[in-house]
């Protein structure tokens, strides 16, 4: 990595290790971090149970790769990890950085799974054998390394060929999210404070990152609006006037044009 990629790679460090996502969403302070209460209180809040899209790809995963090994990339608290343990795959969940790592072996000691590996790694500089897993999973993550290009290329070289990449949630540029951040300038990650690094794209420049694979799946997501665990007069315009007018009154395929997500499916060739 070059210096400049070295520095960026540092502050989005510094930004996750104390914003681990999920901190954002605890509304009662008494629950200590780490306890069976505390990730049950977050739970609602987390992408496999906010957005069933999600659990429904990690279902059709799981039947695929049960007795597989897949590596999670920039696991945060662990909750997408978990779902796949429970579903008999054996996963090496990993993250950029050391609370999170803390907070997923928390997460599956509460759960009683059992991870192949749990650890740091940098997505652009993955610590793997090349041809290692049957599957990478990353949700969220990849558009906010600094080099999305490069961690699209790492998630290849560690899977075997056939191997699948899972990578949801690059966020999407015309879209409504965007339009939220820039013009509202309001923050999408924590509210006082967003990462260094999340970029917005459009679908042809996330399509070209998937050099050297075959896509099978490219789908627009999270195209209404949903609640956000926000408040002050921005959160109030959004839930009381843009949320029920987008919601009720766009017609769905205008909706999904202008979707905050996009995910892809793809295979190494
Ligand atoms: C938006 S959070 C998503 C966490 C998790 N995937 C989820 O959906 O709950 C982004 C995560 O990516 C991690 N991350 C950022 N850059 C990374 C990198 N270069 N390598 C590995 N993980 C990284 C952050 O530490 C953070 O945990």
């Amino acid at each position: 990595m070059d210096e400049k990629l070295q520095a960026t790679v540092s502050n989005v460090h510094d930004y996750w290790n104390t914003h681990t996502l999920g901190f954002q969403y605890v509304t009662d302070r008494s629950i200590k971090p780490g306890t069976p209460e505390f990730f049950a209180h977050i739970r609602p809040w987390m992408n496999p149970y906010k957005f069933p899209w999600i659990m429904e790809r990690i279902d059709r995963e799981s039947k695929l790769l049960k007795g597989k090994h897949l590596l999670e990339i920039g696991c945060g608290m662990g909750y997408d990890s978990l779902e796949f343990l429970k579903r008999s795959v054996h996963v090496t969940a990993t993250d950029l950085t050391p609370n999170a790592v803390k907070m997923t072996l928390q997460h599956f000691e509460v759960e009683g799974v059992k991870a192949e590996d749990v650890r740091t790694a940098n997505a652009l500089e993955l610590p793997f054998e090349d041809n290692t897993f049957d599957a990478v999973w990353s949700n969220g993550v990849l558009h906010a390394t600094g080099d999305t290009r490069r961690a699209i290329a790492e998630a290849r070289r560690v899977l075997k060929p056939g191997g699948r990449a899972i990578i949801s949630h690059f966020y999407r540029k015309p879209s409504w999210m965007y339009t939220v951040n820039r013009l509202g300038r309001e923050n999408i990650e924590y509210k006082e404070e967003d990462p260094p690094v999340n970029e917005f794209y459009t679908d042809e420049e996330v399509l070209d990152f998937f050099q050297g694979y075959k896509v099978v799946e490219a789908v627009h997501e999270h195209e209404r609006l949903l609640r956000a665990r926000r408040d002050g007069w921005k959160a109030f315009l959004y839930h009381n006037i843009l949320m029920p007018t987008y919601n009720n009154f766009l017609p769905s395929s205008v909706a999904l044009k202008y979707a905050y997500k996009i995910s892809v499916t793809a295979i190494k060739i």
